[in-house]
This record gives structure tokens, sequence and C-alpha cells, in this order.
């Protein structure tokens, strides 16, 4: 199958580590343009150069913190300018704080609002016109709390139904245009953020982290967390030229975890 990829430019957010350096990945082998974003340079140097290994395409990084505007409108600025008109967004950010709903205050929501919803909304806003000039793909990470909501992930399971609401919507808006907009739930991928998230709920209830992991894994029908690969492979068919006909949908890549239909 050719995914038509190559010479796109993809910019794909929250990219130097974890899923969206995945992403990033994946997307450069196939012979896209890829920018890579996030606040940390160190981070984003050692993931250019990891990727340079074996991409096709080139790759280069901005520093970009979500949730500033005009950081945001910084990054896209150097992204056209770095590769051209972009044809990929990927919409992916660090993950709001775990917690249940009494331990959060107006702050704690704002700011989860700012990172997760606000900053997708932003990013669309200002890459739309390059996105309708040239067939665009939008593919927003979310997570399986879209379907069911996770214990201990407040805020995480209401801002992600949000994005779900916001994806559904522009993929009737922007059909016309050609733009295909999805939607793609992690289910329990190995990155630094399940690392973390293992380890918050161990403490909480004082157990070891991998006891937590093996209690995980008994609700994967896999008997596996997934690898970041096995997810960014799934993301580059959504943002492909291949992918002709499929917007609107919110993929879930979860080892069989969600058993709604
Ligand atoms: N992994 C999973 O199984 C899973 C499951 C469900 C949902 N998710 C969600 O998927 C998203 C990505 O997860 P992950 O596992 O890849 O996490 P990760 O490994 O912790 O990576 C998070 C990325 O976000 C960047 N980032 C954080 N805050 C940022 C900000 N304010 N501005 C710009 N970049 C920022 C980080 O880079 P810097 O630190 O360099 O800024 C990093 O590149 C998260 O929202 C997570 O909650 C993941």
């Amino acid at each position: 199958m050719d995914l038509q990829l190559k010479g796109k430019t993809a910019l794909v957010l929250a990219s130097s580590s974890g899923l969206g350096k995945a992403i990033a990945h994946e997307l450069a082998d196939e012979g896209a343009n890829v920018m890579l974003t996030s606040r940390s340079e160190n981070k984003l140097k050692a993931a250019k150069e990891e990727i340079e290994k074996t991409a096709k395409g080139s790759v280069s990084y901005t520093l970009l913190d979500q949730t500033e505007y005009e950081s945001i409108a910084k990054a896209v600025k150097r992204t056209r300018e770095t590769f051209g008109p972009i044809s990929i967004l990927i919409n992916n950010s660090g993950g709001p704080t775990a917690g249940k709903f009494e331990s959060f205050k107006d702050e704690d929501w704002q700011q989860a609002f700012e990172l997760t919803l606000l900053s997708y909304v932003r990013v669309i806003r200002m890459v739309l016109p390059d996105l309708k000039e040239n067939n665009g793909r939008i593919l927003n990470n979310t997570s399986t709390s879209t379907k069911e909501p996770i214990d201990g992930l407040t805020l995480s399971n209401v801002f992600r139904t949000g994005i779900l609401g916001l994806s559904k919507t522009l993929a009737q808006e922007l059909a016309a245009d050609n733009i295909l907009v999805n939607t793609i739930g992690p289910g329990r991928i190995q990155t630094e953020r399940v690392e973390e998230l293992d380890q918050i709920t161990a403490n909480n209830k004082g157990q070891t982290s991998e006891e937590i992991k093996d209690a995980n894994l008994s609700t994967i029908p896999m008997g596996r967390y997934g690898e970041p690969e096995e997810f960014a492979k799934v993301a580059t068919f959504l943002v492909s030229g291949a992918n002709t006909y499929m917007t609107g949908q919110n993929i879930l890549v979860d080892g069989g975890k969600i058993k709604a239909i």
C-alpha cells in the first residue's frame, strides 16, 4: 500500500517522547517532512537524532509550550518556513494531572483545559488554511477515556470527550474541503506517562508499580502493554493518503481493553 506521505509536511505536537515521537518517527520513515515540538530542547534534539537514523523525510524541531498562544503561533510559522504548507496535523499533548474530582480547584481545571483541549483548538485554527489547500488530515490523540472513564483521571475523562466532540464536528464541517479528521485513543502503551501513572497509583494504594502493572495487564485481553510503534502505525495510516474515506471516527489502540460496542 502506498501511504502517499513522501514530501508531505507534518506538524506533530508533543513529540519529544512517547506517542508523539513514535508517530513522528513513523511518518518520517514513510518520507514525510516532520516538525517535532515540545518544551525541552534537549529531548527534541535527541528525538531528532534518533528519528534521522531511519527517516526518508527531513526532521526538524521547534520549541513549543502548548499552554501559550504565541508559542503555538511561532511553531506553526516555523513549520511553514522550514517545510512549506502543512498537510498533516497530529494533535497531542502532555497528560493532565491525575486525581479524583475533589482534589481539583478552578486553576487545575483551567490548566487542563488549556493544555489538552484549547491547545488543539488553537493549532487547528492556525493550520486550517494550509489543510484546505492540501486535502489535509487532522488526527487528535485522546485516550480510551473517550469510551470509558478511567478511575482517578477526572481531568482526562472530561477533556478527552470534549476533543471527541470537536473532532466529530470538524469532520462534518471540513469534509467538503477534503479534510479528514479522526481521533485515536491509546489504551495502555508503554511510555514515560504510563510508567508515571502506574507509580502514582502504586503510591496511592501502598503497592509496588509492578503489582499495579500486573493488575492492569489482567484487564487487557492481549495480556501486554502496547508498544509506541504499534500505536504509531495506526496513526500513520489515518493521516496518510491511503485513508481517503474514513473521517469522524474514534479509533482505540488498546489490545482489546475496552469492551463497549
Ligand atoms: N501512553 C498511553 O498509554 C496513554 C494512554 C492514554 C492517554 N495517553 C495520553 O497521550 C498523550 C501522550 O502520552 P505519552 O504517553 O506519549 O506521554 P509522554 O511520554 O509523557 O510524552 C508527553 C509529551 O508531551 C510533551 N509536553 C508536555 N507538556 C507540554 C506542553 N505544555 N507543551 C508542549 N509539549 C508538552 C512532552 O515534552 P516536553 O516534556 O519536552 O515538553 C512529551 O513530548 C498524553 O496526553 C497522555 O495522557 C497516553
